[in-house]
């Protein structure tokens, strides 16, 4: 079976070292690996050794013994347990976009039988189905951020439930039917009974955002499990942003990222090579 994480070595190693503006040469320099190999390595074509893996990561300021778990294929997370918390249902709706898998969710408050949509996968009809077979009512559509993966078909998403649609203030504008409303850190979002607090996490997009309730966190594209998006906008802001607003919460708190498997805070503070 394929290594079921998002990012594997080679991801890792290109995010970091892009993210530190390093050209494979001046990588190949400071760790006395040959620049053809460490491209293979970043195209899966190659594994390191551990004494590279060490070298890297101390150049790359990357965990070495984390990015070796990863290098050896030795983690995955935990699956999350049905029904983690009784106030609440995660659904996860994956599609596949450009040959990727994307999540997309649904976020239910059991007490009163509401919900939320939380990006559209890019597979709006997928969504407004999945939602339907809920038969509760749709109280919020969020954004995580405005790639097309994660925001394209907003608009036949709005027409089917005429509902508010939630996106970071800072984030450039998807396509809408309706005018969005806009919102920043530490605001919250009522969906049901569920307060569903934003938190900042800047840095793969200008206005990337999570949703945090109760131990639970749809996180986009801010962190994979083991891994992180990359950062075009800022590597060091997303890195400082996920550290200070997600890996501050209890390691008892579920990730639901845009991409791989879902994870928990402890999990990532004990295997993402990031931090
Ligand atoms: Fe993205």
């Amino acid at each position: 079976m394929a290594y079921a994480l998002e990012d594997e070595f080679g991801d890792i190693i290109k995010k970091a070292r892009r993210g530190l503006d390093l050209s494979l040469g001046q990588l190949s320099n400071t760790t006395q690996i040959p620049d053809p190999d460490l491209s293979k390595m970043e195209d899966y074509l190659l594994k390191p050794t551990a004494d590279q893996v060490s070298k890297l990561a101390d150049r790359l300021d990357l965990d070495a013994d984390k990015l070796l778990q990863i290098a050896e294929e030795r983690w995955t997370p935990a699956p999350v347990p049905a029904n983690y918390d009784p106030a609440l249902e995660m659904v996860t709706i994956s599609e596949n976009v450009g040959g990727w898998p994307v999540h997309a969710y649904l976020l239910v408050c059991k007490e009163t039988h509401q919900m939320a949509i939380i990006d559209t996968a890019a597979h709006p009809q997928t969504v407004i189905r999945r939602a339907n077979a809920q038969a509760v009512p749709v109280v919020a559509i969020l954004l995580t951020h405005t790639h097309g993966d994660h925001a394209n078909g907003l608009p036949e998403i709005q027409q089917a439930f005429q509902t508010p649609t939630y996106i970071h203030r800072n984030e450039p504008k998807p396509e809408s039917a309706t005018p969005l409303q806009l919102v920043g850190h530490g605001d919250e979002i009522q969906v049901g009974l569920l307060q569903v607090r934003v938190l900042d996490t800047p840095g793969h997009t200008p206005g990337g955002c999570v949703f945090y309730t109760r131990n639970t966190v749809i996180v986009g594209d801010a962190i994979f499990a083991g891994s992180v998006g990359n950062a075009p906008v800022s590597y060091d802001g997303l890195l400082s942003s996920v550290r200070q607003n997600v890996l501050t919460l209890p390691d008892q708190t579920y990730l639901f990222p845009g991409h791989g498997p879902a994870t928990t805070v402890g999990e990532e503070k004990a295997h993402n090579p990031f931090f």
